[in-house]
């Protein structure tokens, strides 16, 4: 339905309060709840699932230093709200349980492996039933890394894409006295925001296609189908179709989590015309204060697009000052699906409009500044490099001829399944290099749970020689402006290698809980599902 824009207020979402303690540590109890939520107000109530019973989830504020434990609890009804392809990993998982099942994985989490929200650690309603990885019922984070926009998401086994889509997610804030002491926005003037992509029916049901009549092959395909990739034409900000900011002329910091299923964001504020829906001339720059992994070293002023990949987070400041009395619109202009930041044509699920802020026109105190030094970002030395792993992106299908992205670990082998044997297996204390070379024709978001990487830079994937014995930094083409520090993804655009260091160091108060089971795999959820994840296994320091 044509839904009328810029209606809703963005709501912020509320923060959690712990149940009580475990171990004199907070504990937290969060129930998943199928419930009712207003949308747009022309829209009848949205049936979506949330953590809390609240879509998008509570954001759990958390110090470092100060471990906190969850339990995550499943109270959802029997059946999915949403189209499941049963096809998807059916020798491994059962579709056949009573309620749905669940995981929650905390993304950017330094965690232990048994607290990871593994995709086979699902459980289904009060714990009936689990997964064969199951483990235990409270999930331990221990918080012992940096400050940094974390965020927890379903992700259970073959229905990922779904239950994320349905709502189950929420932001995980993790603070310190050091960052608290730099005087950056707080309170009011900080404000999550939570970019999703959506499509809704007339009766406000979330829309999600059933896959049936994309492709020539219909008659093998099952019914429903997963279908390559999901884009919706609604833009939903913390759980509101196409809303409206209000600010004061003053700064504030915006902890930005792109949370949809596969589209990227290119963003970039301009002062707009609401009565002729015009942009004018650019509006205020975004100021980089972090990234996935925490604050950078000191504040990059974005000059053009802030490109922000699916499931990354950026973490910056934006001055209304100038912009007393004007409306600003926040303008993406990543084409969908997303294959690089330079390609602006072919677009076919464009989604130009984000969401409007209206500064208003009041004299205002600002005592909030952004330093120019934030932390201390080391680099990780490339001569300490342990193994340089080649990892080839690809295309293939499936049993059903449906188009597959696969995963390699090298330039000989074919490239591997979910259930392949685990190729990628660090030890405790290692450096390594990940290149990953995309064969394909879109651009993937890549992912690496449990650790934070510095991305070294890109080559065109001609001139790569995955042989070579090291990899020459100074040729590559520079990380963007907003890569610097420690991320959690990684865009890996078409035809290009894309190289990131990584040190699976030691997490202080993880010891030997990190060696063991983690996964890495594209965000896209539709291409999670299916088969682009892969396991890595960290395994005792070698010495
Ligand atoms: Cu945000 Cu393996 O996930
Ligand atoms: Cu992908």
């Amino acid at each position: 339905p044509g839904l009328e824009k810029w209606v809703a207020e963005v709501p912020h979402p509320s923060v959690l309060d712990p149940v009580g303690t475990k171990n004199g540590n907070p504990y937290y109890e969060v129930e998943m709840r199928e419930v009712e939520q207003q949308i747009h107000p022309d829209l009848p109530p949205t049936t979506v699932w949330g953590y809390d019973g609240q879509y998008p989830g509570p954001t759990i504020e958390a110090q470092q230093g100060e471990p906190v434990s969850v339990r995550w609890e499943n109270k959802l009804p029997d059946e999915h709200l949403l189209p499941v392809d049963e096809t998807i990993h059916s020798s491994k998982v059962a579709y056949d349980t009573t309620g749905v099942r669940v995981v929650t994985h905390l993304h950017g989490g330094n965690v232990e492996h048994t607290s990871d929200g593994k995709p086979k650690a699902w459980f289904t309603r009060d714990f009936e039933q689990t997964g064969p990885k199951f483990e235990k019922k409270d999930y331990y984070y221990v918080n012992d890394q940096s400050p940094a926009t974390l965020w927890y998401h379903d992700h259970s086994l073959g229905i990922t894409r779904l239950n994320v889509y349905a709502g189950l997610a929420g932001l995980y804030l993790l603070r310190n006295d050091h960052e608290e002491s730099l005087g950056l926005p707080s309170g009011e003037y900080e404000i999550p925001l939570v970019l999703q992509d959506r499509s809704f029916n007339d009766d406000g049901s979330l829309f999600y296609p059933t896959g049936d009549s994309d492709t020539d092959n219909d008659s093998e395909k099952p019914d429903p189908s997963i279908v390559p990739q999901f884009f919706g034409d609604t833009s939903v900000v913390n759980g509101k179709a196409w809303p409206r900011l209000s600010v004061d002329p003053r700064k504030y910091r915006f902890r930005i989590l792109n949370g949809s299923n596969c589209r990227f964001y290119n963003l970039k504020l301009f002062e707009y015309d609401e009565s002729t829906g015009t942009t004018r001339t650019g509006g205020p720059p975004f100021t980089l204060v972090g990234n996935d992994g925490g604050l950078l070293a000191s504040p990059i002023t974005i000059e053009d697009r802030l490109e922000i990949g699916t499931g990354k987070r950026a973490d910056v400041v934006v001055d209304f000052s100038d912009y007393s009395g004007q409306t600003l619109l926040l303008h993406n202009n990543a084409v969908a699906p997303y294959r690089g930041p330079d390609i602006n044509s072919g677009d076919q699920q464009p989604l130009p409009e984000v969401m409007l802020v209206d500064v208003a026109s009041v004299d205002v105190d600002d005592p909030n500044q952004v330093p120019s030094t934030l932390t201390d970002v080391p680099d990780i030395p490339v001569n300490s490099v342990d193994e340089e792993r080649y990892l080839p992106m690809t295309m293939s299908s499936d049993d059903y001829g449906r188009p597959l992205h696969l995963l390699g670990s090298d330039a000989e082998s074919s490239p591997h399944k979910l259930y392949d044997p685990v190729t990628e297996t660090p030890n405790l204390n290692d450096t390594e290099i990940w290149s990953f070379a995309n064969l394909t024709g879109v651009s993937h978001p890549m992912h690496l749970h449990l650790v934070h990487f510095q991305v070294l830079g890109r080559q065109p994937y001609s001139e790569y020689d995955p042989e070579s014995e090291t990899i020459d930094v100074e040729s590559l083409e520079a990380p963007a402006p907003e890569e610097a520090g420690w991320n959690d993804i990684v865009t890996a655009n078409p035809g290009e290698v894309t190289h990131v260091i990584v040190h699976f160091g030691e997490f202080e108060g993880l010891f030997n809980d990190q060696i063991g089971w983690y996964m890495w795999h594209c965000h896209m959820l539709e291409h999670e599902d299916h088969d682009m994840m892969r396991p890595f296994r960290v395994l005792p320091d070698s010495g």
